[in-house]
């Protein structure tokens, strides 16, 4: 049940817009095997190939935020232990103990002054050196430069903490691509991390992160945001093995043959996003009166732009559209990164115990403001599938997700098939093909030259004087 109605929807003929681009006459739908969301063995491929090669979102930096913080990032059977040192530095290591393999650290603490095993009780020191061995004599010549900690590969980007297992890895710089420098506007160092929330979830990981990589959902699942998102024109782009989506908002969606009036655009922002606007998203009220020649993406800008002032964080050089738009970043394989200007939000998919099992992970990032400090920790909690309620849209993607899975698994299913506009998707598994070593690919032929051709297009934006925004 809606509190707000949609009418006159456009759906076979809905126009052509930037997030499908222009189409080869040609172009036939890209199909992938359906067996990769339920099989067993493709998820223990997964885990042997992908996740100990990959950069992947650890934590915010506010986990670790002083020497002696540690926080543990689990992955499958993969651990990693993050920490802070004595001297301010963010490690990562294996989280095993090099006696006989017990895990170190469980969770997320303070105050770790040596990594200290349980078990038997071997010490490492925070940079991972052998310091203490009870009963040393017992094994011979133990060495303690003969038994460091296994590092693990880190870096930041902003208040995000990235790790690689495989230490040979290119660097972090590299592995993001050009989105940096596409987010240079927002600051991305100037949000904290407020909560840090798992819910888990009955869907593949791929089920779970594909929901955060398109914008052909928001017509099923997101009725409710049609009058004020245009997510006909929400640009999809390539990034090599990223994507990204540049969605605007308080204009309505083409989809609607009689577009939306003022009071229904408003209705439909508040309602989505109304906590953006200092305003409750469960009683929209009145539209305020626009004045004359003044659109509402201009009031809405407006909104957003006085409480910054309120709150005290910088808005001054922001246009329009970085004030009120939506842009959203997939990093290949797990995290979808949504800026705003006021706000930040993660989403990552972890596999869960099974392939029909994950762990949807929302890492929540407020801009730092100056009238009231930043939160010390991100507030963790595991919510319950069942009863949790974020928001509205939020809330409608866990509903969502829980019915995802089963249908994958009915013998007449061999493929899913996939539009244009789901093109961050076809490029997820065309990359998951390289690293899991899939050739010929499984993926209906011709999908990756287009692919090929859309990472060209992607990064062909940057250049020769920087991103170009599409707006
Ligand atoms: S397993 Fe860690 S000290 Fe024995
Ligand atoms: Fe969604």
């Amino acid at each position: 049940m809606t509190a707000i109605q949609i009418h006159d929807e456009i759906t076979d003929d809905a126009p052509v817009g930037k997030a499908i681009g222009k189409i080869h006459a040609s172009r036939v739908p890209t199909e992938v095997p359906s067996y990769r969301y339920v099989s067993p063995e493709f998820a223990a491929l997964e885990m042997q190939r992908l996740w100990p090669k990959v950069w992947q979102l650890a934590c915010s930096v506010t986990h670790v935020a002083n020497p002696g913080d540690y926080f543990v990032y689990n992955i499958g059977k993969l651990s990693v232990l993050i920490l802070r040192g004595d001297d301010g530095v963010i490690r990562a290591f294996q989280n095993v103990c090099r006696h006989r393999g017990n895990v170190l650290c469980t969770g997320a603490g303070e105050g770790l002054e040596n990594i200290r095993c349980l078990y038997h009780r071997w010490s490492w020191t925070l940079d991972g050196k052998l310091r203490e061995v009870p009963s040393r004599k017992g094994f011979g010549a133990l060495r303690n430069d003969d038994f460091p900690l296994f590092p693990v590969a880190v870096d930041t980007w902003g208040p995000l903490v990235f790790i690689n297992l495989d230490t040979a890895c290119e660097p972090l710089a590299d592995w993001l691509e050009v989105i940096p420098e596409i987010c240079d506007w927002a600051d991305f160092s100037d949000y904290t991390c407020a909560y840090d929330l798992t819910v888990p979830l009955p869907c593949n990981w791929k089920t779970l992160i594909e929901a955060f990589s398109e914008t052909y959902h928001v017509q099923g699942v997101h009725r409710e945001m049609l009058p004020s998102c245009d997510d006909v024109n929400s640009v999809n782009r390539l990034y090599g093995r990223h994507g990204s989506l540049y969605q605007p908002y308080g204009i309505p969606s083409p989809r609607l043959r009689n577009g939306a009036n003022n009071q229904e655009i408003w209705d439909s922002i508040i309602v989505t996003q109304g906590a953006r606007f200092g305003r409750d998203s469960t009683a929209p009220g009145e539209c305020p009166d626009l004045p004359e020649g003044t659109s509402m993406r201009e009031l809405l800008a407006e909104l957003v732009r006085d409480r910054a002032a309120e709150e005290g964080w910088d808005a001054t050089a922001m246009t329009e559209s970085q004030l009120l738009d939506l842009y959203q970043f997939n990093f290949f394989p797990n995290i979808t990164v949504i800026i705003m200007s006021d706000s930040c939000t993660v989403l990552r998919a972890r596999p869960g115990d099974t392939p029909d099992d994950a762990h949807l992970d929302l890492l929540h990032f407020d801009r730092n403001k100056s009238n009231q400090p930043a939160p010390e920790k991100p507030i963790m909690a595991t919510l319950d599938p069942d009863q949790t309620d974020l928001n509205l849209v939020f809330n409608q993607d866990v509903e969502n997700l829980k019915r995802a899975q089963r249908g994958l698994h009915q013998p007449g299913l061999e493929h899913i098939v996939l539009s244009r506009e789901e093109m961050r998707i076809i490029n997820l598994h065309h990359q998951l093909e390289e690293y899991l070593g899939i050739s010929p690919s499984e993926i209906s032929e011709g999908s990756y030259d287009e692919i090929q051709e859309l990472r060209a297009a992607g990064r062909a934006e940057m250049e020769p004087t920087g991103f170009n925004a599409p707006w």
